[in-house]
């Protein structure tokens, strides 16, 4: 595993572990024992998931030294603002049974997520948190909030691959020297991204397989990427990156497959905004 270093001196795995839609809590148990024996280190979960209780109970069956994890969870719309923050990051510290975490992000950029903010200072200063920051927070939002923060977000959590590389976002990002992580980097193999000509090429010249080109492509331009899978050997496909490195000439032909586009909702349509906060995960 290779590891980045935050702007606030903490370190982390270029690679994580990505847990969105590992729902049932054996099935999600089983997918992180089988990650942290694979090797990840890195854990991305959510309140949103629902599966924290499970990621806990597997780190502890581990049995690893926590200083060795680097444990993501994001607060939810539905809980932004000063105090619905900190009572939801302790809830998530509890299903997780942990004291502390490496990592909190504001899941999206709606609600009173300044308030958010504030907790998740407080937070950090106390020594609960070793790096805070954001998710699915376009640059406006981003700057915005860098601009009137105590703290400076560590972090900035988008969706990134070689269809939708943002490399404007990630540009505003690299000058605020905030890290870019990229969620869906392999698309969900969507759009027959695997069975692309560029990437299938490229693959095949460094006898690779086209997801971990995926993965070195993100890695490679300064970004931590968060595969998932819930098969092992791709599992350990997809952090086994290290022994080869893209050419200056392939980095730029996988620039060129950006299609600018995502299936993902808009975040600044009014219907993403109305929708997101009319999501209740919990009473
Ligand atoms: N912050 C946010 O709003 C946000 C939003 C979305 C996602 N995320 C984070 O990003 C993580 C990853 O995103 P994602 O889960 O949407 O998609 P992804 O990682 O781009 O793709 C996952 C899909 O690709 C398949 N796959 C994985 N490795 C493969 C390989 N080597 N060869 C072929 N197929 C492979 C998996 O199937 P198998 O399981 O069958 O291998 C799965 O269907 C999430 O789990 C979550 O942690 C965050």
């Amino acid at each position: 595993m290779e590891y980045t270093k935050l702007n606030n001196g903490v370190i982390m795995p270029k690679i994580g572990y990505g847990l969105l839609d590992v729902d049932d809590p054996n099935t999600c148990e089983q997918a992180v024992q089988m990650a942290l024996k694979a090797g990840y280190r890195l854990l991305d979960t959510a309140v949103a998931y629902g599966n924290e209780e499970a990621v806990g109970q597997a780190i502890q069956k581990s049995q690893l030294d926590r200083e060795s994890l680097f444990i993501t969870t994001k607060v939810w719309v539905q809980d932004a603002g000063y105090e619905a923050t900190k009572q939801a990051i302790q809830k998530s510290l509890d299903k997780l049974k942990l004291t502390y975490l490496d990592l909190v992000l504001i899941h999206f950029p709606f609600g009173d997520y300044y308030g958010s903010w504030r907790a998740m200072e407080e937070l950090y200063e106390a020594g609960k948190i070793r790096a805070i920051g954001v998710s699915n927070f376009y640059a406006a939002r981003l700057v915005d909030l860098y601009l009137n923060a105590k703290i400076k977000p560590m972090i900035n959590q988008l969706e990134m691959n070689p269809l939708y590389q943002q490399n404007d976002a990630l540009k505003v990002m690299k000058d605020l020297n905030i890290q870019g992580e990229a969620w869906r980097p392999l698309s969900r193999g969507r759009h027959n991204i695997f069975g692309n000509q560029v990437l299938v090429d490229i693959a095949e010249k460094y006898q690779k397989t086209v997801p971990q080109v995926m993965l070195r492509w993100n890695v490679q331009r300064g970004v931590v990427a968060l595969p998932k899978s819930l098969n092992a050997q791709r599992m350990a496909q997809n952090i086994d990156i290290w022994d080869f490195s893209l050419s200056q000439k392939d980095m730029d032909n996988i620039e060129m497959l950006d299609s600018k586009e995502t299936d993902s909702p808009s975040l600044t349509s009014a219907e993403t905004a109305k929708q997101l906060n009319e999501w209740k995960i919990h009473d």
